[in-house]
Order: C-alpha cells, then sequence, then structure tokens
C-alpha cells in the first residue's frame, strides 16, 4: 500500500455512511451500520496482507491454496470508539490479535491524555491495523501510532470512518509511513474539533450516551 490516504468510495460504504450521519438514525441501527461498514473498509486495508499456502483437498485434486495468516495481524483499537470498527473486523478475522490504546481529549486543548495502553507482543513481526472511526486533529491517532511504534510496530496501518483534512495533514507530517484509508474525506474541523460535515461525537452515536 503506497498512497498516504486512500478514499473508499463504493457506493456500498457512501450509502451507509449517508445513514450514519443523520441525526436521527437510532442507535443499535448507527451501530450496525458501523459494523457493515467495517466490513467494507477491512477489504480495503487488508488488501496487501501476506498469505501462506496451505495443501488442501478439494473434492477433486490436491492443492496448495492461500489462507491468511491471522496470527500476523494485529488491530489495535482506540478507545472507546475504535470498538466500533474493531468487533467488525474482527468478524472477518477472528484469529487477529488485539490491542488497545485509551485515550481521551482534553475538551480544552485539544491534546491526547493516555489512561490505558494493552498491546499484543512481536509487533515487529506483524501488521498492525489502528483504528478509530474520527480522524479529526490527528492528536490521538498520531499519539496511538507514537506508542505502538515504541512497542515495535513498523508496519502500520491507520483506518478510519471519517477523516479531516486537518488530521489527514498531521498525520502525514508525523508518520508519514502510514497508510491511511477512510470512507470519506470530509470539509474541515469546527472551532470544537469536530469533523464537518460529520456524524457528530462517534462513541456517543454508538453507545447513545447522549
Ligand atoms: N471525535 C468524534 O467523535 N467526532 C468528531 O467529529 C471529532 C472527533
Amino acid at each position: 500500500m503506497n498512497e498516504h490516504l486512500t478514499v473508499v468510495d463504493h457506493p456500498l460504504v457512501q450509502h451507509k455512511l449517508t445513514m450514519m450521519r443523520e441525526t436521527d438514525t437510532p442507535t443499535a441501527v448507527f451501530r450496525q451500520l458501523l459494523r457493515e461498514i467495517s466490513h467494507l473498509l477491512a477489504y480495503e486495508v487488508t488488501r496487501s496482507l501476506p498469505v501462506t499456502m496451505k495443501a488442501i483437498e478439494t473434492p477433486l485434486c490436491e492443492m496448495d491454496a492461500p489462507v491468511i495468516e491471522g496470527r500476523k495481524l494485529a488491530l489495535v483499537s482506540i478507545l472507546r470508539a475504535g470498538n466500533g470498527l474493531l468487533d467488525g473486523l474482527l468478524e472477518l478475522i477472528p484469529q487477529a490479535r488485539v490491542g488497545f490504546v485509551g485515550l481521551y481529549r482534553d475538551e480544552e486543548t485539544l491534546q491526547p491524555v493516555q489512561y490505558y495502553f494493552k498491546v499484543p507482543t512481536q509487533l515487529d513481526e506483524r501488521l498492525t491495523i489502528v483504528v478509530d472511526p474520527m480522524l479529526a486533529t490527528g492528536n490521538s491517532s498520531v499519539a496511538a501510532i507514537d506508542l505502538v511504534k515504541e512497542a515495535g510496530a513498523t508496519d502500520i496501518r491507520f483506518l478510519c470512518l471519517l477523516a479531516a483534512p486537518e488530521g489527514v495533514a498531521r498525520m502525514k507530517e508525523a508518520h508519514p509511513d502510514v497508510p491511511i484509508v477512510t470512507a470519506s474525506l470530509d470539509s474541515h474541523l469546527n472551532e470544537k474539533g469536530y469533523i464537518v460535515p460529520g456524524l457528530g461525537d462517534a462513541g456517543d452515536r454508538m453507545y447513545g450516551t447522549k
């Protein structure tokens, strides 16, 4: 994967994203749509996942056929909204190892504050996909990727649902080696750091906390 930013403009993704953006979409539907979109985005973000060959028997003959080595993949969710994408990815790749980065955004400085960090061992041998639905200022994503790099990861991708140009620029500056996959590059951030047009607070919309 060479491009720094890939926008998945497939009609199925765009249709589901439109439903998620709508204010009146209920929590349960929002969560279900996020799960469905995460399957479609997974297709793109795992495009170059290495496969190994396995000897199998079809009803007609023996053959060497490709299989994914799930143990070579680490999914790292930025809590709490990252878990919505994580759940869908795990449905597709249940063998993947999973890590969590707990960061909350200080509402005044918009800077990330770390409260939890637990990731799989041997990250240097794994493709590491860091997930968070919203790439807004980029502060949390940059901090999370700093942490997974410190833990040994070298082959990293970032998966989000929506990205703001400000966040993409910040990521490109801090982590030019980390490709980003998203469903949309939105217009801008507002004065509170929300993505416009966006979908509001992803965590609140997923869990009905507002
Ligand atoms: N986090 C969110 O949940 N929404 C935004 O628009 C920006 C950051």
